[in-house]
């Protein structure tokens, strides 16, 4: 365990933190909104091992208000800032910085945030109006508060994932983007802070989701088209009545049209009661048995 994981909450106290490191040291940030899991542990420790010993990890831990919509969770939100400090320490991370909203937005909504463009209005974009302005906006802006060289994020969220790529591309922010595969609960389901809300019943009703995606990469390997998949996984959900499809795609990596040939991205949200479900997975056509 790193005995020396430091807590601070003000822009003061990080500057403090990367004022005392040597010049030049190579220097890691993971955003989140605590309620860290295994699945951001596995990031910790990516941006841990890209770094090495010499280099610095920064955890933030921040319940954005801005990537809420009006009747949202924000407010009943997990949080658990004591033991994410510990998952942070056991994980080797050298800094957690936990800002409160007045010192991310300096008391106020800025009145200059990103666009997402038209990626931003698809999938999780059309289900939730002004979501990922919210995320590009803090997420630059916690670039920019840490300094960070490399910005590990999950794949988990796949469209966040290619949305902040953009941006960082599109705006020449410099950082490099680093993705860490979906870490998966014994029976597939994806680790996510919001699984808490989901009952007994409704968690083991949830393995239906990793299920669906795995008939796709299935589908997919033995010599299947995008058609293909698209049509087994759905077969598979009409019976599935626990689960409410809100969508169901194929893509390109970058979210685009998927090709017939190469790698693909299969995506999925449901809900099941009132827990919406999101989920992944890379598929790869063309390659025959
Ligand atoms: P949060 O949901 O806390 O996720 C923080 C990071 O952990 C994201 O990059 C997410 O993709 C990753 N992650 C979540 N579950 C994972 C899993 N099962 N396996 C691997 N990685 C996983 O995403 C956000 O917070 C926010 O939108 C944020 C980027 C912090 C901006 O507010």
């Amino acid at each position: 365990m790193s005995a020396v994981t430091r807590v601070v909450s003000s822009r003061s106290g990080l500057r403090a933190a990367y004022g005392d490191l040597p010049v030049g040291t190579l220097r890691a940030v993971v955003p989140t909104m605590g309620a860290l899991h295994s699945g951001h542990a596995q990031l910790i420790r990516a941006a841990r091992a890209l770094v090495g010993e010499a280099g610095h990890v920064t955890v933030t831990i921040f319940v954005n208000p801005t990537q809420f919509a009006a009747g949202e969770d924000l407010d009943r939100y997990p949080r658990s800032l004591d033991s994410d400090v510990e998952v942070c320490a056991v994980e080797g991370a050298d800094l957690v910085f936990a800002p409160s909203v007045e010192t991310v937005y300096l008391d106020r909504e800025p009145t200059i945030s990103i666009d997402p463009g038209p990626l931003g209005t698809l999938l999780e974009g059309a289900v939730r109006p002004g979501h990922f302005r919210g995320v590009l906006t803090v997420v630059c802006k916690l670039v920019s508060l840490t300094g960070a060289g490399l910005l590990v994020l999950g794949e988990k969220d796949f469209q966040q994932l290619v949305l902040v790529r953009r941006m960082v591309r599109d705006l020449d922010l410099p950082v490099e983007v680093v993705a860490v595969p979906t870490v998966r609960a014994d029976d597939g389901l994806a680790l996510s802070s919001r699984n808490v809300y989901l009952s007994e019943g409704e968690r083991r009703d949830a393995g239906s989701v990793p299920r669906a995606l795995e008939i796709g990469v299935e589908t997919a390997r033995a010599g299947g088209s995008s058609r293909d998949v698209l049509a087994e996984v759905q077969a598979y959900l009409r019976d599935r009545h626990e689960l409410e499809l809100d969508y169901l795609v194929v893509t390109g990596p970058d979210l685009g049209p998927p090709p017939e040939i190469g790698e693909a991205r299969l995506l999925l949200a449901a809900r099941i009661g009132k827990v919406r479900l999101l989920d992944n997975v890379r598929l790869d056509f063309g390659l025959g048995e």
